[in-house]
Order: structure tokens, then C-alpha cells, then sequence
């Protein structure tokens, strides 16, 4: 069988990217952290003093934006680049998560980055985090995995990650910051985050990353076995 496409979509702060990163790497696949996109789009409205509700400046922004991904052989791990400057640390920021999902949510910005996504894994052989993978971007994934856990735990982890990072960020504020990411990711018109209904539903509340690993490679050997 030939190289196929396995979507993880889900929650922010529930192990999507680790987990989609230790697959690709035991299958020999490509990692594309959608999100890494958005939250480079992000930076650049920032940058630019992009006004969200002038669709003519978020137009003409969208074309000057490009996004690329180069592997850091001294992480194991793809950076993301915008306009040829690596951006990987600026776009984990939490003045970055706290403006990604206004800027994901514009169907402008949604139409440009599903057609770059789409484009990148043209040739499958692809995991692919986000949040409307199996629902928008390949519908026609053949592994659907949709990964959700408690909030708190999701906050207790998103701090974890930031305190490496040497930022300290109260729990509170990450909890209210992940809590209203999710309403606005799963109500916005296009391409909300809702399980698929042909998606495998993984809590990873109380599972640890090898177990998440294995949940997704077996469903993938399951696809191969048929
Ligand atoms: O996975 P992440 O937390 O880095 O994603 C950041 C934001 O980007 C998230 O709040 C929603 C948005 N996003 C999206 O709308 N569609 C995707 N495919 C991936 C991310």
C-alpha cells in the first residue's frame, strides 16, 4: 500500500504536536504543525498592525506572507519560517496564542493556509496536526485520530511547556486562554474543530506520550492491514 495521510485533530495543549512528530518520525513520514502556521500568520498581523475586519489588508497581507518549514537537525524537529526568518520561538509566545484564534478564524486566512496544506502533502506520506485535517483539509485521510483531555491537565502542560521556554504564565490566565481558543476554534463558520465522524476519538487526560505514539501507530497498521 502505498504512503498514506494520517490527521490528528483536537484540542490545543493535548500532546497533538509531540505525539504527530514521534509518529512521522518511526514511519519515515513528514511532520506539518498547522498550527505553526496560523500562529506565523499571526505574527505577521502583529507585526504589521493588520486591522482583522479590513479583508482588504488581511487580503494583501496574505500575499506577502510565506511559510516554509526547514528541519533543525540540533531539535529533531521542523522550524516554521516566515518570509525566510525563523520564527519558531516568537510563535509560541502567549501573546501569540492569545491573538491565533481571531486570525484563524477569518476565512481568508483559513482558504490560503488549507491550500498550502493541501499542496505539502500532495504526495502523502504526511501527519498532519490541527484542527480540521480530516474534516477540510484531506477529508480522505486514511487514519483519523481526533485527541481531547481534561483542561486542566492541558493548562498544567501548556505552563510546563512555557516555564521551559523561561516563560512564567499563571495557570489561570492559560486555563481562561485554552477555554476560549475552544469556543472560538469549534463555533467559527469555516472549518471549526468537530470530530469527524469517521475519526477515533483519543482522551489523552491520563496517557502518556509513548502510549499516545502506539494508539496512533496502531491505528495506521490497522489501515495497512486492510
Ligand atoms: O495547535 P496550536 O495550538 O499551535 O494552534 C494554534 C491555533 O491555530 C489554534 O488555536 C487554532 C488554530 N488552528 C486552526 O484553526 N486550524 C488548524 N488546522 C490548526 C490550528
Amino acid at each position: 500500500m502505498e504512503k498514506i495521510i494520517i490527521a490528528l485533530d483536537g484540542h490545543s495543549s493535548c500532546g497533538k504536536s509531540t505525539t504527530a512528530k514521534r509518529v512521522a518520525a518511526k514511519l519515515g513520514y513528514a511532520f506539518i504543525d498547522t498550527g505553526a502556521m496560523y500562529r506565523a500568520v499571526s505574527l505577521y498581523f502583529h507585526e504589521h498592525h493588520i486591522t482583522l475586519t479590513n479583508p482588504i489588508e488581511v487580503a494583501k497581507a496574505l500575499e506577502n506572507i510565506h511559510i516554509t518549514f526547514h528541519f533543525n537537525e540540533a531539535r529533531g524537529a521542523s522550524d516554521v519560517f516566515l518570509n525566510g526568518l525563523n520564527v519558531e520561538t516568537e510563535i509560541r509566545k502567549m501573546y501569540i496564542s492569545q491573538l491565533v484564534s481571531e486570525v484563524s478564524a477569518i476565512t481568508a486566512v483559513r482558504k490560503a493556509m488549507v491550500a498550502q496544506q493541501q499542496k505539502m502533502a500532495k504526495h502523502r506520506g504526511v501527519v498532519m496536526d490541527g484542527r480540521d485535517i480530516g474534516t477540510k483539509v484531506f477529508p480522505d485521510a486514511e487514519v483519523k485520530v481526533f485527541m481531547t483531555a481534561d483542561p486542566v491537565v492541558r493548562a498544567e502542560r501548556r505552563q510546563k511547556e512555557l516555564l521551559d521556554k523561561g516563560e512564567i504564565v499563571d495557570l489561570d490566565e492559560i486555563l481562561a486562554n485554552l477555554q476560549k481558543r475552544d469556543i472560538i476554534d469549534s463555533t467559527r463558520e469555516e472549518g471549526p474543530l468537530v470530530q469527524a465522524v469517521d475519526a477515533v476519538l483519543m482522551d489523552t487526560s491520563f496517557m502518556t506520550l509513548d502510549e499516545q505514539v502506539e494508539f496512533v501507530i496502531l491505528q495506521h497498521d490497522l489501515v495497512k492491514a486492510k
